[in-house]
């Protein structure tokens, strides 16, 4: 019998299943038994709404010449078509970033936080996270064992008054972090949206203590009532933002299709490090990605994306608001995929988890966003991708389980 445990570097005796490899396990066990699981957990697309027509034809379509494209090796920044398309893309939202040396395609949006973790991270390293925070984006900068400084969200966002009082304590120490993180419009998993004030004031900050912002922006285009959050990254004038997005939750997350804008001296360095992961991101889903770019598809697909999406965001707060405890606090997303539920201390949903699954429905522990190992009251809720039965179904299982927890 070999002893794995013997062969593993630190790196890879720290990987454990997460909680999603824990779900997914569940699903197939339950599957087994005949039985379903309603999962409110992942940011998946709705499964009834991508462009499978236009997809088909793109392909159809396609000439010797492209497909020879396709099938090659390609650059390690990214197929330049798709490149230019990106930047025609971005600067709807207005962003400018030269197509040959401002950009990035990566193979998802997670594959930038690697990048981004590789290029910038030593042990030891400070970084900044708002708290709560995408547990990927943990995950990933972890491998690098940074310290992290924590720092407060509000109901808008990051909490810039916390953060100058934590730069100024780390100054006042000699010291200031690499960079922040964060999700700045419908976060994940709060679905808050930082005002333009904050967003200045983040820049202005990062020019004070030297700092650089990682903006990570999968959901600002799935906006439900105001136009599409401005990027922190528009307002930046010495290259310190590095803007990270994703056709995850506006065409396709089985595409694969991330990027990065940023200063061409950053890109470089991540083309060089993306060249010791996978070469380059496939040729098939960059020529699809930069075609429905090229035909409007995409912008096609956010609207109707964002009506989907914002009928089952109102199908789930009718359900919380019919069913969940009276005591469970949440606030109403005015864009991206997911709501964040403060459940009274009493609720631990980490260890309630099993309970749901076996009941037939799957959310995501709160803790799984924290730092913190000690904050066991929140959970998050997807509502993209469950039908709106589903929704209905799933909520009112919760919803009985807590109360029932509250009563005991
Ligand atoms: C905030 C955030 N960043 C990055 C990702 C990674 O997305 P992908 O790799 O599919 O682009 C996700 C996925 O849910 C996310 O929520």
């Amino acid at each position: 019998m070999l002893n794995f445990d013997r062969f593993y570097s630190k790196l890879g005796e720290s990987f454990k299943p997460g909680v999603l490899t824990e779900i997914v396990l569940a699903a197939f066990e339950l599957a087994k038994e005949g039985k379903k699981l309603i999962s409110l957990t992942g940011g998946s697309y709705d499964p009834n709404s991508f462009a499978v027509e236009p997809i088909r034809e793109i392909l159809a379509e396609a000439g010797l010449d492209d497909w020879r494209e396709m099938l090659q090796y390609g650059s390690n920044t990214g197929s330049m078509k798709l490149r230019s398309e990106l930047s025609r893309f971005m600067s709807h939202t207005w962003i400018n970033a030269d197509p040959k040396s401002e950009l990035i395609v990566t193979t998802g949006s997670q594959q930038a936080l690697d990048l981004i973790s590789r290029i910038f991270i030593d042990e030891g390293d400070i970084i900044v996270v708002g708290e709560p925070t995408y547990l990927q984006a943990l995950s990933a900068f972890k491998q690098f064992n940074p310290q992290f400084k924590v720092v407060p969200l509000d109901n808008w966002g990051l909490d810039i008054d916390a953060l100058r009082v934590e730069l100024s304590t780390l100054e006042k120490n000699g010291k200031s972090p690499k960079f922040i993180y964060l999700v700045p419009s419908f976060d994940n998993p709060t679905s808050t949206v930082m005002p333009k004030d904050r967003r200045l004031a983040l820049i202005d900050l990062a020019e004070e203590f030297d700092f650089l912002i990682v903006e990570d922006n999968p959901y600002g285009y799935i906006s439900f009532e105001e136009p599409m959050p401005t990027p922190i990254k528009a307002y930046d004038k010495t290259g310190r933002v590095l803007y990270m997005s994703t056709f995850s939750k506006i065409v396709s997350p089985g595409l694969r299709i991330g990027w990065i804008a940023a200063h061409k001296e950053f890109i470089s360095k991540m083309a060089e490090a993306k060249s010791n992961i996978d070469i380059c991101t496939d040729g098939l889903s960059q020529y699809l990605a930069a075609e429905l770019l090229r035909r409007n598809v995409v912008e096609r697909q956010i609207d109707y994306i964002t009506r989907i999406y914002k009928r089952k965001r109102d199908i789930l707060l009718e359900s919380m608001n019919a069913h969940f405890p009276k005591q469970a606090e949440w606030n109403e997303p005015k864009g991206g995929l997911f709501l964040w539920v403060k459940m009274p201390e009493k609720i631990n949903t980490t260890t309630l988890l099993k309970e749901a699954v076996n009941k037939g429905v799957a959310y995501i522990p709160g803790s799984n966003f924290f730092l913190n190992p000690n904050i066991h009251n929140f959970l998050r809720l997807n509502y993209s991708y469950p039908s709106i039965a589903d929704i209905e179904e799933g909520i009112s299982i919760l919803g009985k389980l807590f109360n029932n927890k509250l009563r005991e």
